[in-house]
């Protein structure tokens, strides 16, 4: 009897000691309740129900275990609360996460993208990357192409390794949305996400409004982003291709712990973990100066934050509307001085430190040169500009761009370069505006200066001349 005791006691024992060890799984029809959690292999992530601060409502999530207890970086059932703690997160045998309400006996929320197809043996498994991902078991883990996995849903937070953007091959977006408030996971008013309408940029928007552009990359850095640069803390990549377009960053040193977070007030920040102090530090935001608010200057406008005021006409082009443009509204923005006809004497002139425009209804090609791209905007009549689309080494590729040139601002220092087609009687008067400009300005001066001093050694010889004659006339 006692023989059977201890085996029973050791039977428990293992089983407690195996489910301390599975607790970074979940596996077919087990429930996970209110006061349980799951937690990743080195404790970095753990997943369970939580409430925001000052909700009553219940919701299952992922957060920080280590460190910033209540740090939520995804949510699943954002829209749909639960109102007490009855809830049960399960995993189907078809390897679809459900949660339920089981007092109402409703489904709150699913992960219902997953196949329906019947799985031998999934599990959820939480990574330490915060990753929580359906797979088979015992077929390790294929994280490019899972039954399902919580990167692939962005709520409001982009952690290392997500990718932001679009898998073509099946169509899938994943984008930010903000919370609606810091007490609330529901989707809130601003997105954060890739627009495909031309050459691929990212946008904030806030409902259908567009609010900000980062600028198209540019192979280095986006455009219009002076600020991210590469840096000791992470690297980062958009990448373009056939299969693919997303923007990822990775830490470069693995103990620094930082997010990017869309904040409700639709304000991207980059948070690092100061261990010391035990708080988040804003590390980098993308800023909503004035000069960032979409199309402000309108077509062919540029905006300089120095200058006052801030939108000007870029050069070889003129207000469209002098009087509202006069009384700062600028939303008409400018037209050329002189109207383009497609004349075969039209060519580009050169604009540098820009935040390259809107390219939305742009083209490209990565593997041109720039004569190409020359050519090519100019054989075509609608085309208004072009640039490298790879300002890397020598640089190369093409931007196209048609019609208006839409929120170009100046970026100090080291913006893109930009070629801008203009009538050949303008190319011409900047032409000679040039020619008086700084460059050319020293050749007025010699003359001037020459003369003056022609006439100093004029006068020196003749005062010498005239002192001798003097001197010889007294010895005679
Ligand atoms: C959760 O755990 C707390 C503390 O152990 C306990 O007081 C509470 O009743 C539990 N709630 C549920 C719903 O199990
Ligand atoms: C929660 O409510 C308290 C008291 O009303 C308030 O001081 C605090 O700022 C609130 N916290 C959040 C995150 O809203
Ligand atoms: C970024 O750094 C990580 C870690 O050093 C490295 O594995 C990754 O390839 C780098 N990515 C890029 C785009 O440079
Ligand atoms: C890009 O340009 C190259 C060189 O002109 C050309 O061979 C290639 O077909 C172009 N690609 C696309 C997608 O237009
Ligand atoms: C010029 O480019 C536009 C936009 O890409 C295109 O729709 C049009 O067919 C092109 N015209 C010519 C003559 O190539
Ligand atoms: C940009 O140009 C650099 C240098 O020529 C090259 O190494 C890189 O692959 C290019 N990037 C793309 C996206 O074509
Ligand atoms: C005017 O001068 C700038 C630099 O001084 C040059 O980049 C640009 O090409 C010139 N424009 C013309 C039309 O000559």
């Amino acid at each position: 009897m006692s023989k059977i005791k201890l085996i029973f006691g050791f039977l428990t024992l293992y089983a407690s000691i195996l489910r301390t060890h599975a607790a970074d799984t979940i596996s077919a029809n087990q429930i996970l309740r209110y006061n349980q959690t799951i937690t990743s292999p080195q404790e970095t992530f753990e997943l369970g129900f939580f409430s925001p601060p000052n909700s009553t409502n219940h919701y299952v999530g992922i957060w920080y275990k280590k460190i910033s207890s209540g740090t939520v970086v995804w949510v699943a059932n954002r829209n749909t609360p639960l109102t007490d703690t009855s809830g049960e997160l399960t995993l189907t045998l078809q390897g679809v996460l459900i949660l339920r309400d089981a007092t109402k006996g409703n489904v709150v929320w699913s992960s219902t993208n997953s196949p329906t197809m019947s799985k031998k043996n999934p599990i959820g498994q939480l990574l330490d990357t915060g990753n929580f991902i359906v797979h088979e078991e015992g077929e390790g883990i294929n994280q490019e192409d899972p039954v399902w996995q919580s990167f692939d849903f962005i709520t409001d937070t982009l952690l290392p390794g997500m990718k932001q953007g679009w898998n073509l091959m099946t169509g899938l977006e994943r984008r930010f949305t903000s919370w609606r408030s810091p007490n609330d996971p529901a989707f809130g008013e601003f997105s954060f996400w890739i627009d495909t309408r031309g050459y691929p940029q990212l946008i904030l928007t806030k409902g259908r409004e567009i609010k900000f552009r980062v600028g198209p990359w540019n192979g280095l850095r986006f455009s219009g982003m002076s600020n991210l640069r590469s840096n000791s803390l992470y690297n980062f990549t958009f990448v373009v291709n056939q299969r693919e377009i997303y923007y990822q960053y990775n830490p470069i040193d693995t103990s620094i712990i930082t997010r990017l977070v869309l904040q409700p007030s639709g304000r991207i920040e980059r948070l690092v973990w100061i261990d010391s102090k035990q708080e988040w530090s804003l590390y980098m935001a993308a800023e909503i100066d004035h000069c960032n608010q979409y199309a402000l200057c309108g077509p062919f406008g540029r905006c300089s934050i120095d200058k006052s005021p801030v939108c000007e006409c870029l050069e070889g082009f003129q207000p469209t509307s002098p009087d509202q443009w006069r009384d700062t509204d600028w939303s008409q923005g400018c037209q050329h001085s002189v109207p383009l006809d497609c004349n075969p004497g039209e060519g580009f002139n050169k604009y540098l430190n820009l935040k390259l425009p809107d390219t939305r209804g742009s083209w490209y090609n990565h593997t041109m040169t720039l004569v190409e791209c020359e050519q090519m905007c100019k054989s075509n009549c609608s085309c208004t500009a072009y640039a490298n689309s790879n300002i890397s080494g020598r640089g190369s590729g093409c931007f196209l761009w048609f019609g208006g040139l839409i929120d170009i601002r100046t970026i100090a220092d080291d913006g893109d370069t930009i070629y801008i087609r203009l009538s050949a009687s303008e190319l011409e008067s900047i032409e000679d505006s040039n020619s008086s400009s700084p460059g050319r300005r020293p050749i007025r001066i010699i003359v001037p200066m020459a003369s003056v001093v022609l006439v100093i050694l004029i006068s020196i010889y003749l005062f010498y001349h005239f002192n001798r004659k003097k001197s010889n006339n007294r010895k005679v």
